[in-house]
């Protein structure tokens, strides 16, 4: 079994550059079987979610090779059009892009419902709504989503009920290759769906508005090959952010868009850290105690629930009471019984978790439900006096390129070890 085991109780001091988007980049690999060229992607995190994504482009037929660790060319120029496997599909939640990928590129699509983190109800019925407009048929049996189209691909007026970053890209996919004008309201503006916009019109495609609530897409026959470089990780950012503020230190952030973590940084700054924008970087010091605050995640430019339990390990060390109110999903505070194993005082009512801080918090063995909960289990083992041992770091790697190396380059007592279920820092006798 992998484990992580972190010696806590050690400032961060240095620099680390932050990757490629991880949301970013699972929008834009599938957003690559429309193009019918060599698609030259660079700045790539190196994430299994992105081995994942390229399995299953390659089962399609797609040909892929890196050039470099972080440059990838895909070509799908002789794509088959063919079931993806429903084993891999299961595994990531991203997979439901394939549906707006291949009804763009061959007008139908079989495709499993999608995995990933279980974060509560993860209706697509804003994506199927988007794709209804556009003219598909879809159903749902046996767990796969069969998506056709019997007169073809058309262009319509889309109004999300909801904002859904997911079904603003999927239906984007799509929608590239539908003839005339397709506007998108009530779009997600994330910094990644621009991305992803900003990928489809280097390869050829008409994508206008993204990163507004109104996307105008107008489709074209084809799209070619081109070159793109994918944004860097805004919250991979802000989990650094979250773990020095932790711990204590002064750390600088590289390869980063200031722009793009405002949302972040002004959270963390009303909490008593200091944030020095230096361009393309960010330097944060945390020399003074943590000044507790309330925050309520919401889309984009609120503040991510993708940040949520990141900043709740912070809180738990805070001067006071902090309450947190999820916005976007259900089942979001999973990690909360793990946090209180290190002697957080958190009280979960819903959708709100009221955290009442304690002077410190103590090492002990924990585990990942999911891949943000990880990272702020991370955080919670780097601020504890003593050891504390992680597992489900599987869901860690999903989304975090090197993250036990980078925070080993700011001083952190972390390592990976791979040991038998039963040995434990922690096994009395
Ligand atoms: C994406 C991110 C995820 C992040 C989330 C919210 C990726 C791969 N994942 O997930 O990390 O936490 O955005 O910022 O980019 N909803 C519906 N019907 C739908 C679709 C969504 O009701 O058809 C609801 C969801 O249940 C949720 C909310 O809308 O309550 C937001 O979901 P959405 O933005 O679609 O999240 P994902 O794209 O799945």
């Amino acid at each position: 079994m992998i484990k992580y085991v972190i010696n806590g109780g050690k400032p961060l001091y240095g620099s680390v550059t932050i990757s490629g988007a991880k949301n970013a980049v699972l929008g834009i690999i599938p957003a690559a079987l429309l193009v019918e060229g060599v698609c030259r992607i660079e700045n790539v995190p190196r994430i299994s979610d992105v081995s994942l994504w390229l399995d299953i482009l390659n089962f399609l037929g797609a040909k892929i090779r890196f050039i470099n660790p972080t440059t990838l060319e895909i070509d799908s120029t002789s794509l088959r059009q063919v079931e993806p496997n429903y084993d891999m599909m299961r595994k990531m939640r991203a997979s439901y892009y394939l549906i707006g990928a291949l009804l763009g590129r061959f007008g139908s699509a079989r495709v499993a419902m999608p995995g990933g983190c279980d974060l509560g109800d993860r209706p697509i019925d804003q994506h199927v709504k988007g794709f209804q407009v556009l003219g598909a048929e879809i159903d749902v049996r046996s767990g796969i989503v069969h998506a056709s189209l019997p007169s073809g691909l058309r262009s319509g007026h889309v109004y999300f009920d909801k904002v859904s970053v997911g079904a603003t890209i999927n239906v984007m996919l799509a929608a590239v290759r539908a003839p005339g004008l397709t506007v998108l309201e009530n779009a997600a503006k994330e910094p990644h769906i621009v991305d992803v916009a900003n990928f489809l019109n280097s390869m050829g495609a008409d994508v206008r508005g993204a990163g507004t609530d109104v996307i105008k897409i107008r489709g074209v026959p084809k799209m070619r090959g081109g070159i793109y470089s994918i944004i860097p990780d805004q919250i991979e950012a802000g989990t650094f952010i979250a773990a020095v503020s932790a711990t204590g230190g002064d750390i600088t952030i590289d390869n980063i868009i200031p722009k793009h973590l405002e949302c972040i940084t002004a959270k963390f700054t009303e909490m008593g850290v200091t944030i020095i924008d230096k361009d393309d970087a960010l330097q944060i010091i945390r020399d003074k105690p943590i000044i507790r605050t309330n925050v309520k995640t919401l889309p984009y430019p609120g503040f991510p629930t993708d940040m949520q339990p990141q900043i709740a390990a912070v809180l738990c060390l805070a001067n006071g009471t902090s309450v947190i109110t999820e916005s976007i999903w259900d089942n979001r505070f999973r990690y909360v019984d793990e946090l209180r194993r290190m002697g957080a005082q958190i009280q979960v009512d819903g959708k709100t978790a009221v955290i009442d801080a304690v002077p410190s918090l103590t090492g002990a063995p924990v585990c990942a439900c999911d891949l943000r909960a990880g990272a702020a289990l991370v955080i919670a083992g780097l601020a504890a006096k003593g050891p504390t041992e992680l597992t489900g770091v599987h869901h860690i790697e999903r989304g975090y390129e090197n993250l036990v190396e980078k925070l080993r380059m700011l001083g952190a007592d972390i390592s990976v070890i791979d040991t038998p279920d039963t040995e434990s820092v922690f096994r009395v006798g």
